[in-house]
């Protein structure tokens, strides 16, 4: 369903991906872990479409993606939902308007269709009595409902999330954790969700990767990973200071530019 390999892309002078491999089956939920600046964006990005490899084959949904270009790329986009990290949605636009938008860009179905659809979305994430008001006449919580909601109106068939729960209070998280969770049996839809809630992770994952220097540094079900011997791993899960995850690694010093950056010590230590 998802299939990227050996993906490698160069950003702001670092590898951010850099032999990147996963295998994502129809149906699944995976989710993605890794610290700050990782790549986990990144990755959703390629998945998407937004983000081209520099090397490495990405598969889709049975389609190539570097292969699509144009109305094929946008015909590819519509059937992948996909909650941005700040939620992305338009000011000038009310969360009724913002939610109908790929329904509207598309002309999939008629107004009255259109409209439906939108309140029972927007009623899975309990902002239903909240379709007239503008993005700034809410709460960063509810906009990151209401990027869910605009991401699946289209039925997609397969759900990105970035950082579904974060900024939000602990039952509204139980909420989207409960809808990732119903969309999982109710349907054949794939997802993937970036979190950095390990209650979450641990409820909703099939499966459970941490990216870790541009690759899949442990993939597995939620009990391989808790029990996993890698302390890359145990690290991460536990939350510890100390271990061999270093903090995001800088981009790699440029010969001809002169800064003092490279010179502390301690950032020296953290690249390695
Ligand atoms: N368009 C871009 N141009 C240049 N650098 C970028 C771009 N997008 C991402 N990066 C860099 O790529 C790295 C990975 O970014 P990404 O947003 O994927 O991190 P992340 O794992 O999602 O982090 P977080 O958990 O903080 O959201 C970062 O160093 C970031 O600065
Ligand atoms: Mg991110």
């Amino acid at each position: 369903m998802i299939k990227l390999q050996n993906v490698h892309k160069r950003l702001g002078g670092r590898a951010v991906l850099a032999g990147f491999d996963l295998d994502i089956g129809r149906g699944e939920t995976l989710v993605l872990l890794g610290r700050s600046g990782t790549g986990k964006s990144v990755t959703l990005r390629h998945i998407v479409g937004l983000m081209q490899p520099d090397q490495g084959h990405i598969e889709v949904l049975g389609s190539d993606i570097s292969t699509l270009k144009g109305r094929e790329l946008m015909k590819h986009r519509r059937r992948i939902g996909y909650l941005f990290q700040d939620g992305a949605l338009l000011n000038w636009l009310n969360l009724g308007d913002n939610v109908a938008l790929p329904l509207r860009e598309n002309m999939l179905c008629s107004a009255s269709e259109i409209e439906d659809r939108v309140f029972k979305v927007l009623s899975q994430v309990e902002l239903e009595q909240h379709a007239d008001k503008l993005p700034s006449e809410i709460s960063g919580g509810m906009r990151k409902r209401a990027g869910l909601a605009r991401a699946l109106v289209c039925n997609p068939e397969i759900v990105l999330y970035d950082e579904p729960t974060s900024g939000l209070d602990p039952i509204s998280s139980s909420l989207i954790n409960r809808l990732i969770d119903d969309l999982k049996s109710s349907t054949q839809i794939t997802q993937v969700v970036v979190t950095h809630d390990m209650a979450s992770a641990f409820e909703i994952g099939d499966r459970i990767a941490l990216l870790h220097e541009g690759k899949v540094r442990a993939l597995g079900t939620a009990d391989e990973v808790r029990n996993s011997s890698d302390p890359a791993v145990s690290q991460f899960i536990h939350g510890r200071i100390e271990g061999p995850l270093a903090r995001e690694p800088l981009p790699e010093p440029q010969p001809e530019t002169e800064t003092d950056e490279g010179s502390d010590p301690q950032q020296k230590e953290n690249i390695q």
